[in-house]
């Protein structure tokens, strides 16, 4: 059985953004949009690239390295050169924290 993990202050996420940060061990992507919080690995499935350092617009992070855009809602690429979709984890928020499944 997969266990939802504290990851982080819900209020450390910032609105329209994107933030990095390890959590078990893994490299981790989180964004909020509308209120609502996303998380994805955080390393391109292109190129090693850090999703956190590119730019958010609406629910697409687009790669700083070769802006290859992936939908932060599945990880699914949204135009090239992405191929892959990138992994994205299931979010909970309570009592303020963001907790993630991440098996
Ligand atoms: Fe991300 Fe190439 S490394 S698009």
């Amino acid at each position: 059985d997969s266990q939802w993990i504290d990851a982080a202050d819900e209020d450390g996420v910032p609105e329209d953004d994107v933030i990095g940060l390890q959590v078990a061990g893994k490299d981790l992507a989180l964004y909020k949009v509308e209120g609502s919080v996303f998380a994805t690995d955080n390393i391109c499935t292109h190129g090693h690239a850090r999703l956190c350092d590119g730019f958010l617009d609406g629910y697409e992070i687009e790669c700083p390295l070769h802006q290859g855009k992936f939908d932060i809602r599945n990880g699914r690429g949204t135009c090239a050169p992405i191929v892959d979709a990138v992994r994205s984890y299931p979010v909970r928020i309570e009592g303020g924290r963001v907790f993630l499944k991440l098996s």
